[in-house]
């Protein structure tokens, strides 16, 4: 047995063992899955595409990113995504340092590996340290964290994750936050960047031509990475979070999408709701100080709502779904209920007369595509 085989099979068993009692306390543990609503991409692509259009991000409500939530609620919360056909899960070891992944144990360690689509992220290594906490993460987390973007500490990153997750692989992995707007690193970014070309990136090219994982790329909320990544290696799919929405989107559509779609590379969108604030929310990219365009904008954007009788959340996560480039769109949700809507808004439609007024307003860049 590889070593590899040998880790993800006693983590499945030790996972299950953590889930017991919940399972037992009369939790569900099959659904009636509502699957094949959501959109899925066709599959046709040369390049490895996420095949699930619409995916669930595991940061704010599975991390305890706002709010400290119970074991019982982050079920609920998994559950109802799997019962409303979603089968894409975005975790990372960064939420809640290791909780979120932890909880996606409760969700899939019991399911086959074939019925779901699975992506985590590397570069933060984590290391126990009793009573710590971070204050992106509500609670008293145990695991402080350290950088590491080389190749011995990728594969590590990964089969940790596994081991918390208590399942035998991953789909996508991504380089997490190498990024400026990282505040760990600021302008250090680019030296992060040279030990992950030299290191994270040809392990995680080598991974997928083990067929360990299908694909990978970078998971961040600036252009400058992902950009430099596609021109000093060979990535599959980039997370891209906070540079496409409504609100933000000219910049990725001029500088980064061109590129990408030369390369038959494509987007899995994080934060289309900016997170939160496009859904009515208080927080604009985890951050209570908005700025002031932002905030006019979104105002702009809730009266043309009203006008046309369309739900601006809706249609913040539509447009995000529309653009060739895009393979699926990573919503977050702290209550099961978010979840539910989100889930409705895929099947919603928004009147071309929505669009073309945002256009003629200049809130929408003329060439943003919109969904038919
Ligand atoms: N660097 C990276 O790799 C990176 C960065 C960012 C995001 N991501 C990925 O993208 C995922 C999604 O990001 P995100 O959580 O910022 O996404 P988002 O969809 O923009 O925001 C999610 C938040 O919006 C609010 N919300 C969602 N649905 C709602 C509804 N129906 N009604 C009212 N409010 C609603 C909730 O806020 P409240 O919790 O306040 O209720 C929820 O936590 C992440 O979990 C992660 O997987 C990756």
């Amino acid at each position: 047995m590889q070593r590899r085989t040998f880790l993800s099979t006693v983590a499945v068993g030790t996972a299950g063992l953590a889930l017991a009692p919940l399972l037992a306390s009369g939790q569900p543990t099959t659904t009636t899955a509502a699957s094949g609503q959501l959109p899925r991409n066709d599959g046709t692509s040369r390049r490895y595409r996420p095949e699930h259009r619409v995916g669930l991000g595991g940061g704010l409500g599975l991390g305890n990113g706002r709010r400290e939530w119970s074991e019982q609620h982050a079920l609920q919360l998994l559950q109802t995504a799997w019962e409303q056909g979603i089968r894409y899960y975005d975790t990372s070891p960064w939420y809640g340092l290791g909780l979120s992944e932890r909880r996606h144990a409760m969700l899939l360690a019991s399911r086959a590996a074939d019925d779901y689509l699975l992506s985590s992220k590397t570069g933060r290594m984590l290391i126990p340290e009793a009573g710590y906490s971070h204050d992106t993460w509500q609670g008293v987390n145990h695991f402080n964290y350290e950088y590491d973007y080389s190749a011995s500490a990728t594969r590590r990153s990964v089969e940790d994750s596994l081991q918390r997750m208590g399942v035998p692989s991953l789909d996508i992995v991504f380089i997490h936050d190498l990024s400026p707007d990282n505040q760990d690193m600021g302008d250090r970014w680019t030296e992060y960047m040279d030990q992950a070309v030299k290191g994270a990136m040809p392990e995680l090219i080598k991974m997928r031509d083990e067929g360990l994982i299908k694909g990978w790329g970078m998971g961040v909320n600036e252009l400058a990475p992902a950009r430099a990544a596609l021109e000093r290696s060979d990535p599959d799919v980039t997370l891209l979070a906070t540079q496409y929405s409504l609100l933000k989107h000219q910049d990725a559509l001029d500088e980064l999408f061109p590129l990408a779609r030369e390369r038959e590379h494509s987007f899995v969108l994080g934060a289309p709701l900016n997170s939160g604030y496009l859904a009515g929310g208080e927080y604009f990219n985890y951050s209570k100080d908005v700025p002031s365009e932002m905030r006019d904008k979104r105002q702009r954007y809730q009266q043309l709502a009203r006008e046309h009788e369309v739900d601006l959340r809706t249609a913040a996560l539509l447009f995000c779904n529309a653009p060739d480039v895009v393979s699926s769109v990573l919503h977050g949700a702290s209550t099961p209920e978010q979840v539910r809507e989100n889930v409705a808004s895929m099947s919603a439609r928004v009147p071309t007369e929505f669009w073309s007024a945002a256009k003629e307003q200049g809130l929408l860049a003329e060439n943003a595509p919109v969904p038919a």
